[in-house]
């Protein structure tokens, strides 16, 4: 496979405005494509000034963002990208749309292009269904906003081959991303395991273990979240996350963890929405929508209950269950083969902001105290909290990696 050298994108929109401006800041000749002139002429103007405001504020040299602005070209048709090494696509989520977009770009481009798909939630095997070189069809998931977000999920199919896989992440590189390697699978890695942060908020809310606010500062004090999981959701849209977690669980076989929260469907059935109506588990008016948080401090996230007693009574029921449900779902994910315990780090770091990754926070909570709390939560509560066959194993092989890597530094330091 030759060196990629021109890409394309599809889609001028949020998404693909943004990842064209990574690739020609990469150095990379960039095509940009959207059938709506109008989205055209816009993502093209939105681009070239965030190169422009970048230079002003010190991101990069404003020869560098003239130059990427120079190599970006607007493509009225998708035959302008028939030349392009690698086509990425970021157009709507729509599955019959994607498939259509694939078949026709295999059609114009050459045999050696590489196809990406930048999907949430779609898997890349039935957007590569049609095309007749399935071998070169790849997910490249950025976060928004692309130029800012560090991740790049690179998602291998089963027909993926490896050297599109190894173009497609050296790519990632160029554009200034740090790729990681996820198997085509729902929600790839990153959404996936993010699932427990607001699902297990929502049961722990249901159950009437503590009020929405509470939990929101339990997680921003002790565990270092920058938002909490209601926040989050009153952010993102209680009627989007809520799609979000439908299609995971009907993606997943109906499995109990991951079945949607009745209390989110009352909420978008009353028209409670989240920021974006007003009002969602917070009111949003003119002033702040909640109260300051007291001025504890905890250099690292904590799951000391005399910690967490200092922020609510009820803080020691709150996070550590929910780092085991963490747990337990990065468990299950690395049995399937999602991913490796690297990368599911890397993912929720740079993908979510965590102040750690799940197996780091799974290490902080310690193997005895992870299976202790899903064992009595699935005595008291069933099957929703199954500890996943392999997580002691799992726990285990990370913690003696973490020792060795610690071994190895301190050996290091003495030489
Ligand atoms: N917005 C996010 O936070 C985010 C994050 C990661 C991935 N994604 C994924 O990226 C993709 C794009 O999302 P977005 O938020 O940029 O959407 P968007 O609505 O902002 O942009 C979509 C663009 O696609 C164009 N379009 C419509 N029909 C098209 C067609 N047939 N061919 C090509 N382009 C067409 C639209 O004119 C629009 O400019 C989706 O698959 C989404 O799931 C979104």
């Amino acid at each position: 496979m030759n060196e990629v050298e021109r890409i394309g994108v599809v889609g001028a929109g949020t998404m693909g405005a943004g990842i064209a401006q990574i690739a020609a800041l990469g150095g990379y000749e960039t095509r940009l494509h959207d059938p709506i002139p109008a989205a055209l002429e816009k993502g093209v103007q939105r681009l070239r000034e965030a190169l422009a405001k970048g230079a002003t504020k010190g991101l990069w040299a404003e020869e560098d963002a003239d130059a990427a602005s120079d190599r970006v070209g607007a493509a009225r048709s998708l035959r302008d990208l028939g030349e392009c090494d690698l086509v990425i696509e970021a157009a709507p989520e729509d599955l019959g749309l994607k498939r259509e977009l694939f078949t026709s770009l295999a059609e114009t481009c050459t045999e050696e292009t590489i196809l990406a798909s930048n999907t949430s939630s779609l898997p890349v095997s039935a957007i590569a269904a049609e095309t007749p070189r399935p071998e070169r069809v790849v997910g490249m998931h950025f976060f928004n906003p692309p130029a800012l977000m560090k991740l790049v999920e690179v998602v291998a199919t089963a027909d993926s081959s490896e050297a599109a896989l190894t173009a497609t992440t050296e790519v990632g590189v160029r554009m200034g991303r740090t790729p990681i390697r996820a198997k085509d699978s729902p929600g790839f890695i990153a959404n996936r395991l993010a699932r427990p942060f607001t699902l297990e908020s929502l049961r722990m809310l249901a159950e009437g273990v503590a009020e929405a606010a509470t939990i929101d500062r339990v997680c921003r004090l002790g565990g270092g979240f920058r938002m909490g999981p209601f926040e989050l959701i009153d952010l993102i849209g209680l009627d989007v996350n809520l799609s979000v977690a439908r299609s995971f669980y009907a993606q997943g076989g109906e499995p109990e963890r991951w079945r949607p929260s009745p209390i989110q469907e009352q909420m978008v059935e009353e028209g409670k929405l989240g920021r974006k109506s007003g009002e969602g588990f917070y009111a949003y008016g003119d002033g702040p929508h909640r109260e300051e948080d007291p001025d504890l401090r905890f250099d690292t996230p904590t799951l000391a209950a005399e910690d967490l007693v200092q922020i609510d009574p009820a803080g020691p029921m709150i996070l550590p269950r929910l780092i085991a449900q963490i747990a337990n779902e990065t468990a299950f994910a690395l049995e399937e083969g999602v991913g490796s315990p690297e990368d599911m780090d890397t993912a929720m770091r740079l993908g979510f902001n965590w102040p750690m990754g799940p197996f780091e926070m799974t290490i902080l909570m310690g193997r005895p105290g992870v299976i202790r709390h899903l064992e009595e939560l699935r005595r008291d509560r069933g099957e929703t909290y199954r500890p996943a066959p392999e997580l002691a194993a799992a726990i285990e092989r990370r913690m003696a990696k973490a020792e060795e890597m610690k071994r190895r530094a301190a050996e290091r330091g003495r030489r």
